[in-house]
């Protein structure tokens, strides 16, 4: 099976709903940058209070930033027997820093799982998410909602919309996907990597789809 995996997408594609049911099924670690950011500005770091100023723009943060904190991940004993990386790479010079990682640490990248979706459901999915405050699992208002409202099924914890999901700061985040990380595919396509699904199908049908890829390699 295919276990040091790349989750791409934009945002909103479904890559940290996919991430949390694989790292489930699969016993993966899940790297999301998005993540540790956040979980940084709950604790009010000094990460964390840059990340913040960044973020809540739609902007990327710094690179070497960014980087260092997937290296110190990386290189953790339990991404041993697997993980995907969920946010990361979303520049070509993450992209690089990540390559040399890679073989410093003896972890190669088996695939580059792509997520195919279009702008105006990318947005009607952004609109509409909630995540949960404690454990960070994503619903949303229409299509994925939770057994009881506003109460996460996974741990009890409250929904709430993460403050970057508004209009203005989707846009730029948006425009950082197309001119940043969207070349990305590219990238990968080039060294064999590159594997793209179509997210429009529901997120169970989605991670059957990429379940059976991966135990197919
Ligand atoms: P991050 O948290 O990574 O945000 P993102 O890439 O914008 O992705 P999202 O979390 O918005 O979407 P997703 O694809 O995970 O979708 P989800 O599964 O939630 O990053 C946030 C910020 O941190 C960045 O803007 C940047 O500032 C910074 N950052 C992070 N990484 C960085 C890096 N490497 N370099 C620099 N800066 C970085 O699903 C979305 C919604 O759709 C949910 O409501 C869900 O319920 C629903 N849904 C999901 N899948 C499906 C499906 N298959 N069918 C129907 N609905 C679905």
């Amino acid at each position: 099976m295919l276990k040091n995996i790349i989750l791409m997408g934009p945002p909103g594609a479904g890559k940290g709903t996919l991430a949390k049911q694989l790292k489930v099924a699969h016993h993966l670690v899940h790297i999301s940058t998005g993540d540790m950011f956040r979980e940084a500005i709950k604790a009010e770091t000094p990460l964390g209070k840059l990340a913040q100023s960044y973020i809540a723009k739609g902007h990327l943060v710094p690179d070497d930033v960014t980087i260092g904190i997937v290296r110190d991940r990386l290189s953790q004993e339990d991404c041993a027997n697997g993980f995907l990386l969920d946010g990361f790479p979303r520049t070509l010079v993450q992209a690089e820093a990540l390559d040399k990682l890679a073989v410093e640490i003896h972890r190669p990248i088996d695939v580059v799982v792509n997520l195919d979706c279009d702008e105006k459901e990318l947005i009607r999915r952004i609109s509409g998410r909630r995540v949960c405050k404690n454990c960070g699992t994503p619903y949303h208002i229409n299509t994925m909602k939770s057994k009881i409202e506003g109460i996460c099924d996974v741990c009890g914890g409250p929904l709430f919309q993460r403050p970057d999901d508004n209009e203005e700061a989707l846009k730029v985040r948006l425009g950082h996907y197309n001119h940043d990380t969207k070349p990305l595919l590219d990238y990968y396509k080039a060294k064999g990597l590159l594997v793209n699904f179509n997210s429009l199908v529901g997120s169970e049908d989605l991670f059957d789809e990429v379940s059976l890829f991966l135990k197919s390699k």
